[in-house]
């Protein structure tokens, strides 16, 4: 899968894609991710890729002009089967679209700023438009390294156990039940006898069964 992003400020995802799953994802030659920084295509030499919005207020609106021009150089590269933009009005991101999306060839996402871009652009171009929730932050890059991070997990051989990503919260509507690792017994507090006999019948269904009570509990919305 190949990912591009724009933005004003790409340096603000050097390091989250440089660790980690990401990092054995790129050596493994099953993600690219390319940064573009959108100054290049300014419409001056001071690097102006925003002006004051029309009817006035506070805030500057990234402008049509720089973006078009970035997107439609990426386009002759590459057909993108989404152009996302990561805003706070979006659809708000989930397990199921970060399933939807991992089978995506070439995503291109674009990161505003400011008080957002112009709204032809998200007319024009942009065709998914992805909030990771209910609050606004200075840009969209940490929500797309979010976003990005979701995804690449996904990609087919990208994680060492292919199903761990099955068992994961919200994979089938359900929060994970949980884990433990040695000792079995920490300062008294023991784990659960099911997990030590090794009868694999009885820890599946003890898994479900946590999984059920602790989605009960803290996300009874995911039940309905
Ligand atoms: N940009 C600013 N806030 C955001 C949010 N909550 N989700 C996605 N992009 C954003």
């Amino acid at each position: 899968m190949q990912i591009h992003i724009i933005s004003v400020a790409p340096e603000l995802l050097d390091s989250p894609f440089a660790h980690s799953i990401l990092k054995r994802a790129k050596e493994k030659g099953l993600l690219q991710i390319q940064m573009h920084n959108l100054r290049k295509w300014a419409i001056n030499k001071h690097g102006q890729v925003d002006d004051y919005q029309y009817g006035g207020g506070a805030g500057m609106v990234m402008m049509c002009e720089p973006l078009v021009n970035a997107i439609e150089e990426l386009q002759q590269e590459k057909k993108f089967d989404e152009i996302i933009f990561m805003t706070p009005d979006g659809e708000v991101f989930n397990q199921p679209t970060a399933n939807k999306l991992s089978l995506k060839e070439n995503i291109l996402i674009i990161c505003g700023h400011y008080k957002g871009i112009d709204e032809r652009i998200r007319q024009h171009y942009i065709t998914m438009e992805i909030s990771i929730g209910d609050f606004v932050l200075s840009g969209g890059e940490l929500a797309a390294a979010i976003v990005v991070d979701a995804i690449g997990r996904l990609i087919p051989g990208v994680l060492n156990d292919e199903t761990s990503a099955l068992t994961d919260s919200f994979q089938d509507n359900l929060l994970a039940p949980p884990v433990y690792t040695r000792p079995a017994n920490f300062k008294g507090w023991q784990v659960p006898e099911v997990l030590l006999q090794g009868n694999t019948k009885l820890i599946d269904e003890w898994r479900t069964e946590q999984a059920l009570i602790r989605t009960k509990e803290r996300r009874p919305d995911l039940l309905k």
